[in-house]
């Protein structure tokens, strides 16, 4: 695949196009998840931009994922969210993958939050467990796909960023206190999460790899975007919306599928919602 070459001017290009079709000035941003786009419906004093319309803005195409940027206020916090995200899996590169992130940066933004839904490989996970990510493993970035290789632009971040800070302890903290508060503590967990490329489900013997190499959920996006966020100084927030266990005997009869993913979102993503707005007030 060729990489795209995205220079300043096209992310600056695209950021001022926004802030002159906005007046909002968001210091959050919210990266929506498969299903989990129903966030920005919640938002009161909506603008909504369709990707399509925003100069050099890439185009989202997977089901279940609505394409839009929706800004607004979250209990009186201005946000922006992204209603279906970039996935490596689409075919986009790594450099489209993040494209929006350097624009949040550009506008302004100083903490990103990401939602995704992940299969669950610890076996003391349940379905329906929000699980607060602690840590990733970037296994395309192990296979050179890497978001932030080729020329490093100083202006966004320096050329060797540190990653074991990448998901901040305070706002972890934050987290489990409002989860406690709002009644969602019983399905909160905390763990790593591991990338892979996709669009497969992973195999059996996969799935025993991963949970060795310490993974405690498995899906096909989030770690791109916050590599980019952590090189540019954004705060990152991650959470994964177990739903599914992976399959690790081969008895089993049970098989990942993209419905059951989207019937346990639309469960769970209210919890979800109420987590994060609530969360939002703290930040
Ligand atoms: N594997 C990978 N990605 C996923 C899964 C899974 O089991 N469930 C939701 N996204």
């Amino acid at each position: 695949m060729e990489a795209t070459r995205y220079r300043h001017e096209d992310y600056r290009e695209t950021a001022d196009w926004l802030l002159e079709h906005t007046e909002q000035r968001p210091k959050v941003a919210i990266i929506c998840g498969s299903g989990l786009g129903g966030l920005a419906d919640l938002l009161d004093n909506r603008v909504v931009f369709r990707y399509e319309d925003i100069p050099r803005f890439p185009t989202s195409t997977v089901q279940g994922h609505a394409g839009q940027l929706v800004f607004g206020s979250l209990q009186g916090r201005e946000c922006v969210c992204m209603q279906g995200r970039f996935h490596f899996y689409e075919g986009y590169d790594m450099h489209k993958v993040t494209y929006p992130v350097r624009v949040f940066f550009l506008l302004g933004v100083k903490t990103l939050i990401v939602t995704n839904a992940a299969g669950g490989l610890n076996s003391s996970y349940n379905v329906g467990d929000i699980m607060l990510i602690k840590d990733h493993i970037n296994m395309p970035g192990f296979a050179g796909q890497n978001p932030l290789c080729g020329h490093n632009d100083e202006r966004f971040g320096e050329r060797f960023p540190c990653m074991s800070d990448a998901y901040d302890c305070e706002l972890r903290t934050l987290a489990k206190q409002t989860a406690e508060e709002q009644g969602c503590i019983k399905f909160l967990q905390e763990g790593v999460y591991c990338m892979l490329a996709g669009p497969t489900y992973e195999t059996i013997a996969e799935c025993r790899v991963l949970q060795v190499l310490g993974a405690d959920a498995v899906g096909m996006s989030t770690v791109p975007e916050v590599v980019v966020a952590r090189h540019c100084g954004l705060r990152v927030l991650g959470l994964s919306l177990i739903t599914n266990k992976v399959v690790t005997d081969y008895d089993s009869t049970e098989k990942a599928n993209h419905q059951e993913v989207l019937r346990t979102t639309e469960l769970r993503t209210e919890d979800l919602q109420r987590l994060v707005r609530h969360l939002i007030n703290k930040i």
